[in-house]
Order: C-alpha cells, then sequence, then structure tokens
C-alpha cells in the first residue's frame, strides 16, 4: 500500500491538473493499492490537516482543465517558521499531519516559493517529489516548466490582437506581460508577437534608446509600434540602486506599474498616443495548450514511476530534452533567469529588435 499526499501550492498556472493526473494514473495503473490524499489550498491544506481523498474519477476530465483541482494559496516561505495566529508551528504541524495520515509521499506542484518548502520537509525527513509550475519558467534545474507555454500562447494572443489596431490608429502600444522577476515570458511572446521593443528585467533598458528605435520606425514609415514589456522591467538608473534605495523610492510610485511609467515618458518625449495592455492573470487561466498537456503528463507519469520506486527528494525536470531527476536542495532559493547574452536575445536583435539597452 502506497499512501501518497499531493498538493498545488503558489500562484496557479495550466496544466496543473494534467501533471496531477499523469501522477495518479501512473500510480493506479501499476497495480499497487494507493491512496492519495489530496491537500486542499497548497500548504494551509497540509498545515490544517485539510484534505479529501482522491480516486480515478478525480483525475478523469481534468487533462484540458485550468487551475487546479485542488485550489492553491501563497504560503510565504519567509513566515512558514513563524507561529500562526494561535501559535501554530506550521512546520510541526505539516509533519504530524504527514505522520498521522501515515504517508509515504508528498507530491508538491509549485514554483520557486513552494520549492524553498518542500526542500525544508525533506531536510525534516520527509519524503517529498516535486513537479514544476509556473508561467514565469523561472525555476531552477529544469528549462521548460509547465503553464509556461500556455502562457506564451495568451500573451502572445494579446500582442496580436494589439497589432491590429495599433495598425489602424498609428499608435504606439504597450502589452505588459506577467513573468515576476524573470523575463522568458515576454521574451518568448514578444518575439512570437513580432514586438518591436522587449523590456525585460535582465537587460535594464535607457528609455532614449527605446525612444530611439521608435523614431528610427518613424522615419522608416512605420506608423506604430509595439512593446512588448515584462512586469519587472526596470530602467538602467533604477537597476544601479540599492535595494533600500529602490525600496524607498518605490514607496513614493504613483503609476499602476511600469509600462504606465515607460507609457509617460515615451509620450512626453515623442508626442505619440501611447496606450497600455495589461492581459495580467488572463495569462495564468484557461486549457493547458496541447504542449503543456503532453509535457506536464510526462512529468507527473516519471513522479509516479519515482514514488513506486522509493526515490524520493527530487524535482522532476526538464534538461537537454531528457525528463531528469534534480535534486531538491540544488533547486530551492535560486531562480533561473534569461542571460543577457544568451543566443535567443542575440537572434532577437539580429531580427532588430530593441531591447533598450
Ligand atoms: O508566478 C506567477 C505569477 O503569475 C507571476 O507572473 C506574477 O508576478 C505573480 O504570479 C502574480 O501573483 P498573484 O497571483 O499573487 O497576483
Amino acid at each position: 500500500m502506497k499512501r501518497i499526499g499531493m498538493l498545488t501550492s503558489g500562484g496557479d498556472c495550466q496544466a496543473l491538473n494534467a501533471a496531477m493526473r499523469g501522477v495518479a494514473k501512473c500510480l493506479f495503473n501499476s497495480g499497487e493499492d494507493v491512496e492519495i490524499y489530496g491537500f486542499l489550498e497548497g500548504y494551509k491544506g497540509l498545515i490544517y490537516g485539510n484534505f479529501r481523498m482522491l480516486t480515478g474519477y478525480d483525475f478523469s476530465g481534468v487533462l484540458t482543465k485550468g487551475g487546479t483541482i485542488l485550489g492553491s494559496s501563497r504560503t510565504p516561505f519567509k513566515l512558514i517558521r513563524e507561529p500562526d495566529e494561535n501559535g501554530l508551528d506550521k512546520v510541526e504541524a505539516m509533519k504530524q499531519n504527514y505522520y498521522k495520515l501515515r504517508l509515504d509521499c508528498l507530491v508538491i506542484l509549485g514554483g520557486n516559493g513552494t520549492h524553498k518548502t518542500a526542500n525544508l520537509l525533506r531536510s525534516e525527513g520527509l519524503n517529498v517529489v516535486t513537479l514544476p509550475k509556473t508561467i514565469d519558467n523561472d525555476l531552477w534545474g529544469t528549462d521548460m516548466t509547465f503553464g509556461f507555454q500556455s502562457a506564451v500562447n495568451i500573451a502572445t494572443d494579446a500582442i496580436d490582437c494589439i497589432h491590429t489596431t495599433a495598425a489602424s490608429h498609428g499608435r504606439v502600444f504597450i502589452v505588459e506581460v506577467m513573468g515576476h522577476k524573470v523575463g522568458y515570458l515576454t521574451l518568448n511572446a514578444g518575439m512570437a508577437g513580432g514586438a518591436d521593443i522587449i523590456l525585460i528585467p535582465e537587460i535594464p533598458y535607457d528609455i532614449d534608446k527605446v525612444i530611439e528605435k521608435i523614431e528610427e520606425r518613424d522615419r522608416n514609415g512605420s506608423k506604430f509600434t509595439i512593446l512588448a514589456v515584462a512586469e519587472g522591467a526596470i530602467s538602467k538608473e533604477d537597476a544601479k540602486l540599492s535595494k533600500k534605495e529602490y525600496k524607498e523610492k518605490m514607496k513614493n510610485y504613483t503609476f499602476p506599474s511600469v509600462s504606465y511609467e515607460i507609457a509617460q515618458r515615451i509620450q512626453e518625449k515623442t508626442g505619440h498616443d501611447v496606450r497600455v495592455t495589461v492581459p495580467g492573470h488572463t495569462q495564468r487561466g484557461g486549457s493547458p495548450c496541447p504542449y503543456d498537456r503532453v509535457f506536464a503528463s510526462r512529468l507527473g507519469s516519471e513522479a509516479g514511476r519515482m514514488i513506486l520506486k522509493g526515490e524520493y527528494g527530487f524535482m522532476v525536470g526538464y534538461k537537454n530534452r531528457e525528463i531528469v531527476k534534480v535534486p531538491l536542495e540544488e533547486v530551492a532559493g535560486k531562480l533561473k533567469m534569461v542571460a543577457p547574452d544568451a543566443s535567443i536575445v542575440k537572434e532577437a536583435k539580429l531580427l532588430g529588435i530593441s531591447f533598450g539597452d
């Protein structure tokens, strides 16, 4: 008999259900007796013992379903060692629930923050296998996370739609793309959508260079310019500030987000009409794209195989086109970012795309 706990933590994304279905199918098909305990709303469910038993029926019809059948929540790692409002030790509570249910393993689906806690639970002696989810694709130890390709599709669609209206009106348009502190999503959606300027956190921008590119397009007779701007894009001046100075500056920041600041500066300097579109959480929503369905199913089935073999303490990742096991201690606390000299950036520049640098 194998008793497996499962939870999804942090911001949701497409293909979480497909990944869990992959794990469950592999386990149920193995012929072993398996019980799956689905903890509700992320680590909260494990802390407070909120779970429901999952059977084959729960995983039927979910391959194409966005969101997560278990619900999710953010339980910040920096607060995990702090007692809750009733004095409960969260880490001890998670361990107690694990042992009370006599679990063999926890399957944890999540991004960066989730992996820090998963690694902590591993170091506390629990058996853990994780799966890399996030639209940001910023998880260390894997070339790809599920959710990313679906989000690229949605952000690209947004840029495609903006293209036609930008062309009709001869305007400058900014599409602000999610991705937290990394630029994978913006870079890929920007290239796929034919953006003229792509601003990502890893390559701080100079507003004068951005304007230069817009004016170059004006001179060449292009009536519109499209910018794909990462929500975490940062100017060269701000990138020079210390963490403390930047925090201080942001206290008095009046723009809803960086795109609105960039829009105002472009408008002031060029006289162009500038509009901002923020697709926001639509990028995390809806049905997973076929790539993510297949990818998440592959990762999930490998997690199932590892559980059956008792191979614990790993994230199931993807490296050089192979599904691989990555030790959790290597993943936790590290961010994967776009290298400013990555070949994709060089190729984008050859296409004439400006990064404002
Ligand atoms: O990490 C996924 C993500 O969607 C980021 O791209 C974004 O910065 C963040 O989550 C938004 O978080 P929330 O859903 O808590 O607003």
